[in-house]
């Protein structure tokens, strides 16, 4: 048996900084960043392209053994997500699959089958592991349960200008109504929903900047770990 590894989760809702701010703690911290909503996206993907309806649970299940889901890293240290051989890395982002990923999590048959594959992850590595039910479900013994927040207008705001600056520029309102309308499918649904575990520590990032995030997020680990 090797070291126990050391685990950092981080929850929280859509657009809140996690992965841009996980990418970076696991860079500092020489962690491995286990970015858990791209696996969901992974699902998302297979389900768009057999044209089946994410909020079916039974269809969207019976895909479930057609699917192989591999989460691999290059020598940069950066998650690719491999759906049956093929790398969806890119594909996964495309705005739509948003929301079949935050459909097909909802289905409980769709977070079993994603599970084995992330604590597997956090028994291999050191890792800081983002997503909504890490600190509460996949990881409850971690070491550190961060839960960030901002408010839904900060977070639109942040999707806006990434998307801006990406070339690819949306509308600021549909993109609003998207992360409520997301925040609101992740926080109630009945499978392992958004929630702060009981020990986490609670991180408010609204009005601050990608560095001011940063910092407060590292003290938080230094003091805790
Ligand atoms: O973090 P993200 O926006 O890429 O995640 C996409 C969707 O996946 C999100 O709407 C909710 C779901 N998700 C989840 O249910 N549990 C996780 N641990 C991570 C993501």
């Amino acid at each position: 048996m090797g070291e126990k590894t050391k685990a950092i989760a981080i929850d929280g809702p859509s657009g809140a900084g996690k992965s841009t701010l996980a990418r970076a703690l696991a860079k500092e911290l020489g962690f491995r960043y286990v970015d858990t909503g791209a696996i969901y996206r992974t699902v998302g993907c297979y389900a768009r392209r057999k044209g089946v309806d994410p909020g079916n649970a039974e269809a969207v299940t019976a895909l479930l053994p057609e699917i192989r889901v591999e989460v691999l890293y290059d020598s940069e240290g950066l998650q690719h997500m491999v759906l049956n051989g093929e790398d969806v890395t890119a594909e996964i982002r495309l705005p739509e699959i948003s929301m079949y990923a935050s459909r097909v999590s909802a289905i409980p048959a769709v977070r079993d089958f994603l599970m084995e594959m992330q604590r597997d992850l956090a028994r291999r590595h050191n890792v800081i592991m983002d997503g909504r039910d890490i600190g509460t479900v996949v990881l409850p013994q971690a070491d550190i349960k961060l839960f960030l927040s901002a408010s839904p207008e900060d977070r639109a705001m942040r999707r806006f200008l990434e998307l801006e600056q990406r070339g690819t520029p949306q509308d600021y309102g549909p993109l609003l109504s998207e992360i409520k309308e997301r925040d609101y499918n992740d926080s109630h649904r009945a499978a392992a929903p958004l929630r702060p575990a009981e020990d986490a520590i609670l991180l408010d990032t609204t009005g601050n900047t990608f560095d001011q995030s940063f910092q407060l997020l590292l003290k938080t680990i230094k003091e805790n770990l």
